[in-house]
């Protein structure tokens, strides 16, 4: 296939030119198959109106510069400075900026105009990758607190006020260093606290409150006793929700809420600036407008309602079939308790792949499914006969396998500075030998995008263990090798 010069042939070259097929993919249809996965849209069909309309004009039409009329996320004057205006106004938040990098690139703005290069900052267990990114970016020491662990699925909880009481109980001597404090609301598979009081318990210490809402912009729509409160009503400071995981916006589409007057609205504008493009897509932050109008509009929320009310039912009738659905607390996010029926998740995922359905969110316990704002026509049905057959096919374990927890400590600082772990010369070696070397790298399962080893961390004989057994429970997302930092004790010095 090699010509004399070592250059593939021309006509190779053509062959592999001609075959990119991306395009393909992303109208490929199959009408006998559901995917709950995210985006919440579902493929378009829980997308509001005005930007479906806008998606029928003529292609390309739509995708303009930042022209005076239109402006940018941090232009004063222009459209999209008027809307975020309205928006913020509409929501009784202080300020609102869109975002077109995800709630990752809002997350990392966020954390950075709140602490500064040296600074601590109070992070749970099971924060999102972006924060820990945001640390190698910002200089700032992660101060990590373990979550409550249920073993026979495998999760976190989120903490509730007395544990958050325990965690300011054990901060010492790092305490002092800590600017400010993140808070996951709701989690990937839709656990979430009342976190009022423990934002209160955070201010009591003087630090701002970052909440990650990722998964949560449909709290704040209002419907109250539906859904739990947001970080906007419990009082946070700064509150990011992903437009396209819980709202009806396209993919990277984000909010950043900020409120209170603990936050200079100017050093979010210098750190925004820092992660954001130059050229935003007027498409993307037109999608930002449409998925928050719809989410606070009455329309909008009787919407919400109603597939908030089909989303209970079908899991009430689920249930009642036998299906071990978990409880969480938003009626959105599906937890099917694979294990619970010795099924493991993966092997699940996989058969139902090839069965017509896919998750969002496989892990060795459960299979948790995305519900979004679709209308699903049909579903309890679809689901039901697939877990019957499944059920016949995959359940092999006579006893029910427990998790062990990870062996965190309450809470724990990495030994080495993260940043510099992050960027130093590195070997791959066995887990197996690696005691007492320090990670030079995340170890993150995706999704959904925790780490449970970040850069700078120690490795006990105890946390070794807890990673091997991990890499069988995640086939293909872990490894029996690992990277550590090559010339540790002259990088511990120079500390
Ligand atoms: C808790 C949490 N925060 C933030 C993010 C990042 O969101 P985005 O994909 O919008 O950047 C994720 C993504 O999975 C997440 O699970």
């Amino acid at each position: 296939m090699f010509n004399r010069d070592g250059h593939f042939g021309r006509k190779s070259l053509e062959k592999e030119f001609q075959a990119m097929r991306l395009i393909e993919h992303l109208t490929k249809v199959d009408k006998n198959t559901r995917n709950l996965f995210l985006p919440a849209h579902g493929r378009g069909t829980g997308l509001p109106k005005d930007i479906r309309n806008l998606l029928k004009q003529r292609p390309g039409l739509w995708d303009l510069p930042e022209l005076s009329e239109i402006g940018g996320p941090l232009e004063e004057g222009g459209a999209i400075a008027d809307s975020q205006k309205s928006i913020a106004k509409r929501v009784g938040a202080r300020r609102a900026w869109y975002g077109v990098n995800g709630a990752t690139g809002l997350l990392q703005s966020a954390l950075l105009s709140i602490t500064k290069p040296g600074q601590a900052v109070l992070l749970p267990r099971n924060v999102h990758r972006s924060l820990i990114e945001a640390c190698a970016l910002g200089d700032l020491k992660p101060v990590l607190y373990d979550l409550p662990f249920m073993v026979d699925r495998g999760h976190c909880l989120p903490p509730n006020r007395s544990w958050i009481e325990e965690v300011l109980n054990d901060l010492n001597p790092v305490k002092a260093e800590i600017a400010a404090a993140v808070l996951v609301h709701p989690t990937y598979q839709g656990y979430a606290e009342d976190i009022k009081p423990i934002i209160s318990l955070l201010h009591e210490e003087g630090w701002p409150v970052l909440v990650d809402e990722a998964h949560g912009a449909h709290f704040s729509s209002g419907l109250s006793g539906e859904l739990p409160d947001s970080g906007l009503k419990a009082g946070a400071d700064l509150i990011v929700h992903s437009l396209h995981k819980s709202a009806g916006g396209l993919t990277q589409t984000a909010v950043l809420w900020l409120q209170g007057n603990r936050v200079d609205p100017s050093s979010l504008e210098r750190s925004l600036s820092w992660l954001q493009t130059t050229s935003p897509s007027s498409l993307l932050l037109a999608s930002c407008e449409s998925a928050l109008k719809e989410l606070h509009s009455s329309k909008g929320k009787r919407n919400l309602l109603h597939r908030l009310e089909e989303a209970k039912e079908l899991t009430r009738r689920l249930r009642k079939e036998g299906m071990p659905l978990l409880e969480n607390q938003d009626p959105l996010r599906l937890i099917w308790h694979c294990l619970n029926q010795g099924i493991n998740g993966y092997e699940a995922d996989a058969w139902l792949i090839k069965n017509g359905l896919t998750a969002e969110l496989p892990e060795r316990g459960c299979l948790t499914f995305c519900l979004g704002l679709s209308k699903h026509k049909g579903l309890e049905k679809f689901i039901k006969k697939r877990w019957e057959r499944i059920s016949l096919c995959l359940a092999k374990y006579d006893d029910i396998p427990v998790f062990t927890p990870p062996p965190f400590a309450k809470v724990s600082v990495p030994e080495m500075n993260l940043g510099l772990a992050w960027r130093a010369k590195s070997q791959k070696i066995s887990l197996s030998t690696a005691v007492d070397r320090i990670s030079s790298d995340l170890i993150c399962p995706y999704p959904p995008g925790i780490p449970v080893l970040v850069p700078g961390e120690k490795l006990d004989r105890k946390r070794i263990d807890w990673l091997s057994e991990q890499t069988h429970l995640w086939p293909n997302q872990t490894d029996q090798k690992i990277s550590v930092v090559a010339n540790e004790s002259n990088l511990l010095k120079s500390e």
